[in-house]
């Protein structure tokens, strides 16, 4: 099994399984050493719970509410000569760490879209926690198995309307490239919609209503991302911005739909976090090293599991209520969306350029590059990869 990080483009070719556990513990240690959520649920299903903004629910739910938890991940086992994914090493470590804690924690890999899968987890609701009082879903995928079995959707990432270009960061080889996105058309846009829209969190619900495993005051969160006019033609005025308008609209269809068992639905716009999906994205990668430096050097600069802990104790699970803005939108993205924020990552952004965007003076590729390593398990503090 190769240990040595092999990375193509942005997609790691392999992981550091003992590195993926530290990262795992530490989260861990940072949400323990937080204001423990009142209230919490007891039973939670998180759908996409191994890696970014779902692992950090899970974490924030067990670790600061003693929430046992559920996890649906699409992960690659280790062979004797491949790591396996980075994900499958979190829910390994998780597992262990929730049940030295005395907590429920069990994980199904496989594909959260199928009949199969939520057949099996509404058995294990029935057989060992009666009821969950949480779904957390937060995929990020590009494909989505069609309900009929005929083939798939694919989801694409594009602009509308108009051509954009973006900086594309590949860290091997270390380059900053100019990638033109077209516009796409409405096949394009309705398969998005289909694969990150608000469809299959809503047959969850439906289903597992159905089964009579949701408790009464059942939560259930998705996770959206609005950003800037800066990050704009790329993401909330693209593809995956009318993906994310549907996911909006489902919480409210949701919300309505839960008020027999006193149940609500809510999307939490998130900040822009560095993750094995966010990377993908053009245009994304040069205003997310200018966000780091700038929120770093205001204090506000939040880790995911940080940014998830403020979610769940400050909104969710708000005694006082959930607050949320004029459209129902719980919005965690206010030290981003800052106007002096955006001023100065715009002015940062102004001056990046392909040989210039390692300089710490305009941006912090630097910490960009390192959580993206971290994710993956390497160049975590108190291991020892030699
Ligand atoms: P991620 O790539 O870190 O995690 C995705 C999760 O989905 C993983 O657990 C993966 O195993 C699971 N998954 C993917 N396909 C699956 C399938 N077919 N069956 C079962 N599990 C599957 O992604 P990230 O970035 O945490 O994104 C999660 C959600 O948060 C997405 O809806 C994303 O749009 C949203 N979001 C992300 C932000 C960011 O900056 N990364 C910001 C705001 C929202």
């Amino acid at each position: 099994m190769n240990r040595i990080k092999i990375v193509k483009g942005v997609v790691a070719v392999n992981c550091h399984p003992e590195g993926c556990k530290e990262m795992v513990r530490q989260q861990i240690e940072d949400v323990k050493s937080r204001a423990s959520i009142k209230g919490a649920p007891k039973n939670v299903l998180v759908l996409g719970g191994s890696s970014g903004l779902g692992l950090a629910s899970r974490i924030s739910l067990a670790f600061g509410g003693s929430a046992n938890t559920l996890n649906v991940s699409y992960e690659r086992p280790p062979t004797e000569t491949e790591t396996g994914t980075a994900g499958y090493h979190n829910n390994l470590a998780f597992q262990a760490f929730a049940k030295e804690a005395g907590l429920i924690a069990e994980d199904f890999i496989g594909d959260a879209f199928s009949h199969e899968m939520r057949s099996k987890v509404i058995n294990y609701i029935r057989e060992t926690l009666g009821k969950i009082d949480c779904l957390v879903y937060s995929l990020a995928t590009g494909v989505r198995p069609k309900s009929n079995g005929e083939g798939k959707w694919k989801s694409a990432l594009k602009a509308i309307d108009n051509p954009f270009t973006g900086n594309f960061i590949s860290f091997e080889p270390e380059a900053m490239i100019p990638v033109t996105l077209e516009p796409a058309n409405n096949d394009e846009i309705e398969a998005t919609i289909k694969v990150m829209g608000g469809e299959d969190w809503q047959e969850w619900i439906e289903v597992l209503k159905d089964a009579d495993v949701l408790a009464h005051g059942f939560k259930t969160i998705a996770y959206s991302y609005i950003g800037s006019d800066i990050t704009y033609p790329v993401y909330f005025g693209g593809t995956l911005g009318k993906a994310k308008e549907h996911l909006h609209a489902t919480a409210d269809v949701l919300d309505i739909a839960l008020s027999d068992i006193s149940g609500q639905a809510y999307v939490a716009v998130c900040k822009a976090i560095v993750s094995k999906a966010s990377v993908f994205i053009p245009g994304l990668s040069t205003y997310i090293l200018a966000l780091i430096k700038e929120l770093k050097e205001r204090g506000e600069d939040e880790s995911t599991a940080q940014h998830m802990h403020r979610i769940m104790h400050d909104f969710l699970y708000n005694p006082e209520g959930v607050s949320t803005d004029e459209h129902r939108l719980i919005r965690a993205d206010n030290f981003e969306l800052n106007p002096a924020v955006q001023h100065k990552v715009k002015d940062m952004i102004k001056n990046i350029n392909p040989s210039n965007y390692k300089d710490p003076a305009i941006g912090d590729y630097e910490t960009y590059r390192q959580q993206f390593s971290q994710i993956n398990g390497f160049e975590v503090e108190g291991i020892d990869y030699k």
